[in-house]
């Protein structure tokens, strides 16, 4: 068939036809990526698809690549393992790789994951993964799209979120043991002065030495009872502690002594004495707490090795803060030794009340837990290094004393006086107020006074005390009043009396730290820890008396 004019120009007229068309999808289709581009690179979201065919990135947006700080082109050019091991924070590896071999094995299809990725700068953030698996017909894997948010901030948030959980519920339980400690600690307590105190007297009142022997072995237990006690009271923080300004390295060289005693020759000791300032503490559980720290350090060293102990002033602030503590200036104490370590899973524990690896009868796992119930109901807090096999250090921050705060007065202090030597007849001393809602406590304590030759009115309760201190003619001496009592407490008591008699003199006892008795020490008033022996009770009454 002749080839026509007419079927020329049908032809060409097609042609043109097509090269339009080509044309127009040619241009929709650029105008189609380009906004495919900008969707992408407008995403909040970073996304990145990988082709395992060709074991090459395929395409990214700008949120990701400014996420891990790299330019398109790197990221496009690169390894995809290698980029995944350097833009992956190493501890958080290895559940991604597990959850990759599940998309390899086609149990999964997609997983999500919270993860650290590790910019291009080497800057540690934490980011919300997605990964979802492209599969052919045949299963086989052709494309890994991913997706990522930054959530570096979510993340601290959630951190924070949870310490703070872990802290109340750590306040809801120290509150929760403290009730139970201290309503325990303050009936066992009486219940320990009665025993202490009738088998002291019993134990130098016989002359037969096996009877005298038995006396001394109550006595004996009952006090390792009463230090049980207030190791919990400790832990509980309801201790009644007497914060007084304390010269930190002079404890360190008054203990020194007795620690030589407790360590033997292959233990070496150091001391770097750099405090300058006094911390604000009670001096005799700022002892407790390094001998604690040194005999958990000695029983760390079988083999023998080396303590050191370190006091410095430091400074807490913004710049340098300091886990528990708030901003201002402290004095640490700190405990090291070069033994054997605390194992990873041990750590979490060792504070906790009867948490220890050491064999039955040789630790009760109290150490620690009321090291740190003292120092944090002093306002300061406890902090461990440690690593298994590399030895350990304790480090304890107290607050320093603000300049002129009181020394403990000397009425409390010590002294030689004991029963024996007021059990001869001798003219009667003051009058005692005796207040205290324990019947056997009061007689027992009335008993002793009187030994003493002190002239002693009981009261079991502060409206009897009253109506006593009304009726009694002469001056009263002393008052000697247990804090903690049904209907007016004694804090209340000395109040009233010493509203009619300023100059009164008043001595509180107590076997528990509550709001009255935090009261009594915080005015710097005479104090006696109860359970306590009828010769401390003497001495105290002795020396105020006469003070
Ligand atoms: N310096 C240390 N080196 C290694 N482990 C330590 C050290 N200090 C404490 N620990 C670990 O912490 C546990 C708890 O210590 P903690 O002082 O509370 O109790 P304990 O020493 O076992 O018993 P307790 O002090 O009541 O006699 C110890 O059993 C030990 O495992
Ligand atoms: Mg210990």
């Amino acid at each position: 068939m002749p080839y026509t004019t007419g079927k020329m120009v049908e032809e060409s007229a097609e042609l043109a036809r097509l090269r339009a068309e080509n044309w127009r999808l040619k241009h929709e289709l650029g105008e189609q990526r380009e906004r495919y581009q900008s969707m992408l690179d407008n995403e909040l979201v970073g996304f990145l698809v990988a082709s395992f065919e060709l074991n090459r990135f395929l395409d990214t947006n700008e949120t990701y690549c400014e996420f891990l700080g790299f330019e398109r082109e790197e990221l496009l050019n690169c390894d995809p393992y290698q980029f995944w091991l350097d833009t992956t924070f190493a501890a958080d590896r290895e559940a991604e790789l597990k959850q990759l071999q599940r998309i390899v094995d086609g149990e999964i299809s997609s997983y999500r994951l919270r993860k650290r990725f590790v910019r291009k700068t080497g800057e540690v953030r934490w980011g919300e993964l997605g990964y979802s698996a492209v599969r052919d017909p045949h299963g086989r894997l052709r494309y890994g799209i991913l997706t990522c948010a930054d959530a570096h901030d979510q993340q601290h948030e959630l951190e924070a979120r949870e310490k703070l959980q872990t802290s109340l519920l750590q306040a809801q339980k120290l509150e929760t043991v403290g009730r139970l400690v201290g309503g325990v600690a303050h009936d066992f307590n009486n219940r320990l002065h009665v025993i202490m105190g009738h088998a002291d007297m019993l134990q130098r009142s016989v002359s037969e030495p096996t009877l005298a022997f038995h006396a001394e072995i109550v006595v004996q237990s009952a006090q390792r009872a009463a230090e049980l006690t207030r190791q919990l009271l400790a832990y509980s923080r309801r201790q009644m502690l007497r914060p007084q300004a304390v010269e930190v390295n002079s404890v360190v060289e008054g203990t020194q002594r007795m620690l030589e005693r407790v360590l033997d020759e292959h233990v070496e000791l150091v001391t770097v004495l750099e405090a300058k300032f006094p911390m604000l503490a009670d001096s005799g559980q700022i002892e407790q707490v390094l001998m604690n720290l040194i005999l958990n350090a000695r029983d760390a060293m079988p083999e023998g090795g080396r303590i050191t102990l370190r006091t410095f002033d430091v400074q807490v602030d913004d710049q340098a803060p300091l886990e528990g503590l708030a901003p201002g200036a402290y004095v640490a104490l700190a405990v090291s030794d070069t033994g054997s370590g605390i194992s990873a899973s041990a750590r979490p524990q060792i504070f906790e009340p009867f948490f220890t690896t050491k064999e039955v009868g040789r630790g009760t796992g109290l150490g620690l837990a009321s090291v740190e119930g003292i120092v944090r109901q002093s306002g300061g807090s406890i902090t461990v290094d440690s690593s298994e096999g590399h030895g350990s250090t304790f480090t304890v921050y107290l607050p320093r004393a603000a300049a002129g705060e009181p020394e403990l007065s000397a009425a409390a202090a010590p002294g030689s006086t004991t029963i024996g030597a007021y059990i001869p007849c001798r003219p009667m001393l003051e009058t005692v107020l005796l207040v205290d809602d324990q019947d056997d406590v009061r007689s027992l304590l009335a008993e002793v006074l009187s030994l003493g030759a002190y002239r002693v009115l009981e009261a079991k309760n502060g409206v009897q005390a009253l109506t006593l201190a009304r009726a009694h003619p002469e001056p009263i001496g002393l008052l000697v009043t247990d804090i903690v009592m049904p209907g007016l407490s004694g804090v209340e008591l000395a109040d009233a009396l010493r509203s009619r008699n300023p100059n009164l003199k008043v001595l509180f006892m107590s076997g528990y730290a509550e709001r009255d008795s935090l009261r009594v020490l915080q005015a710097h008033e005479q104090f006696i820890p109860k359970p306590f022996l009828p010769d401390e009770l003497f001495r105290c009454v002795n020396g105020f008396l006469r003070a």
